[in-house]
């Protein structure tokens, strides 16, 4: 499922997804920036798999949700399949959280080995922006740029 394409999961699903962002953001080690945030990414077979942030003393270590839900789905073995993300931000009023350039990256490389362009659903208290992760990183390197 090309989530990108069309853009829309129904409204059950997404809110299901985004409902599973929080709940991963209330798992965030967040004691440095206080800006918990989660990440729940939708594959195919309708699995979700989980990601908060993960900060360090040591600031520059510190791992975005994406990336450890990205790492989670990989060292599952998943490959590929994946139709939606759902990133939230626990910040009242922000802006709806976009994910970091790094995670963009990241979330491409699950999305290109199944030659999917996932929506993404950037979530705040103040509102969801739909967009796909192709839009957000167009013109991405992948793995078929390797050989
Ligand atoms: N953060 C994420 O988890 N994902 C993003 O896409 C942007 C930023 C985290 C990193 C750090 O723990 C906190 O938000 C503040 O930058």
């Amino acid at each position: 499922m090309g989530g990108g394409a069309e853009m829309s999961l129904g409204e059950e699903r997404e809110q299901a997804l985004i409902d599973a962002a929080f709940a991963a953001a209330g798992h965030a080690y967040a004691p440095y920036s206080d800006y918990p945030v989660g990440a729940a990414l939708l594959f195919d077979d309708g699995a979700v798999v989980t990601g908060c942030n993960v900060e360090n003393a040591s600031y520059g270590l510190s791992l975005c949700a994406e990336t450890v839900a990205v790492a989670k789905a990989l060292g599952e073995g998943r490959r590929g399949g994946l139709a939606a993300v759902a990133v939230v931000g626990l910040k009242t009023g922000a802006e709806p959280i976009t994910p970091c350039g790094r995670c963009r990256q990241v979330l491409n490389e699950v999305a290109a080995l199944g030659q999917s362009d996932p929506l993404v659903l950037c979530v705040s208290s103040a509102g969801v922006r739909r967009v796909a992760l192709s839009a957000l990183l167009p013109h991405a390197f992948g793995p078929a740029h390797l050989g």
